[in-house]
């Protein structure tokens, strides 16, 4: 594959994840131990390939700043960088005149996967298709790209976010491009691959094949997805060669500290210098660096954000909590309930799926 050059978008605002995402783009978000992104990037360094450019825009420079020429992950990465958000077709014309290869791997950057990169790529060349598509079978299609395909694998349709998807086979946000394909984009405006370039090029008549496989595969687009995907990374359930330890029912990064009687189980990371008191019980959770448990805290099913405080007693489920918020002691947040950054939450408050 040292011939096939990899594109991964990540210029998304990641707005279904606020507050995360508020001063972290949604692929550096801390996962098992490590940005998101490096999950994929490993991912497409163990295929083989070499090169890979990043498309950015929303806090651009995050990016560069984590992982630099690439080395460190054994690639060549470079940065390009839209002013203003392209989409996703503008993102990957944007990146052309950085490609040389005659087949190039692109990527939504926020897609945990397990599939095998060279098997899309062998489909592609046996096809000799113009563009090739990896694509999953999901149990409610509506969030994604609907994507049937006849008894030969080819593309019949694309129909992003429909109300009334034909088929549970879906975008799975991996492609095969054909280099030439990738310069018919047009220019220097926003474009939609899924709203328009797909569609423009069956109606053109273009050769798009369909790549089926039953690989993990998860969007991390929404908080519950997101929770749910670092615990897979965390058991060992959704591969990954840049996990920062062993897999097992929690990761416990350097520094972190977990009193006697503790539970913390369920694939839950406990981030940096963080602290987890006497008595508490965290399942399926992300604890960011620096954040603090209390004694006799249930913590389910959540994020907890770096610096932040959830107090003794208190207990938190399916809640994303912003980074240096309080939780005060007994309180009780659950179903979808957001915390922003800096909040402080007196003791023995009540909150069900709201922003707070
Ligand atoms: N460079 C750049 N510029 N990247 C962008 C832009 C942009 O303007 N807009 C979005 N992206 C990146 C995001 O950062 C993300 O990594 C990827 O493109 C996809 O955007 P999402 O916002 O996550 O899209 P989605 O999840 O609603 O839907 C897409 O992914 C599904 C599979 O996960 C579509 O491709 C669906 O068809 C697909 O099923
Ligand atoms: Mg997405």
């Amino acid at each position: 594959m040292h011939d096939v050059e990899a594109v991964v978008l990540v210029g998304g605002k990641g707005t279904r994840l606020r507050p995360l995402t508020l001063a972290t783009p949604k692929p550096m978000l801390p996962t098992a131990g490590v940005p998101f992104l490096a999950h994929l990037l490993s991912r497409i360094q163990a295929a083989g390939v070499r090169r890979v450019v990043l498309g950015t825009s929303y806090l651009a420079e995050t990016f560069s700043d984590a992982f630099g020429s690439g080395a460190q992950l054994g690639l060549e990465i470079e940065y390009v960088v839209e002013e203003h958000p392209l989409g996703t077709g503008g993102g990957i014309r944007n990146v052309a005149k950085h490609l040389s290869a005659d087949n190039v791997l692109v990527f939504n950057g926020d897609v945990l996967c397990g599939t095998d990169l060279g098997a899309v790529v062998d489909t592609h060349r046996r096809t000799d298709a113009d563009v090739t598509l990896h694509l999953v079978r999901v149990q409610d299609p509506r969030a994604y790209g609907c994507v049937p395909t006849d008894d030969s694998g080819q593309v019949l349709e694309f129909l992003e976010k429909t109300e009334d998807p034909p088929t549970d086979q879906i975008n799975a946000g991996c492609y095969v491009f054909r280099r030439s394909v990738i310069e018919s984009i047009p220019e220097g405006r926003p474009v939609s691959v899924e709203r328009e370039t797909f569609p423009g090029l069956l109606a053109a008549g273009a050769r798009v094949s369909g790549h089926v496989d039953n690989a993990y595969w998860r969007d991390m687009g929404t908080p519950a997805d997101l929770i749910h995907g670092s615990a897979d990374l965390v058991r060992g359930v959704a591969p990954s060669a840049a996990l920062a330890g062993p897999v097992g029912e929690s990761l416990v990064l350097e520094g972190a500290e977990i009193a006697q009687g503790a539970l913390v189980f369920g694939g839950t990371t406990v981030g940096r210098g963080a602290r987890i008191g006497a008595g508490a019980r965290v399942e399926g959770s992300m604890v960011f660096d620096g954040a603090v448990i209390g004694a006799g805290a249930v913590v389910e099913h959540s994020v907890v954000g770096t610096g932040s405080r959830v107090e003794d007693g208190a207990s938190v489920r399916d809640t994303v909590i912003g980074d240096r918020a309080v939780v005060g002691a007994h309180c009780e947040l659950r179903d979808g309930v957001r915390i922003w950054p800096d909040v402080v939450l007196p003791p023995h408050g009540v909150r069900f799926s709201a922003d707070v």
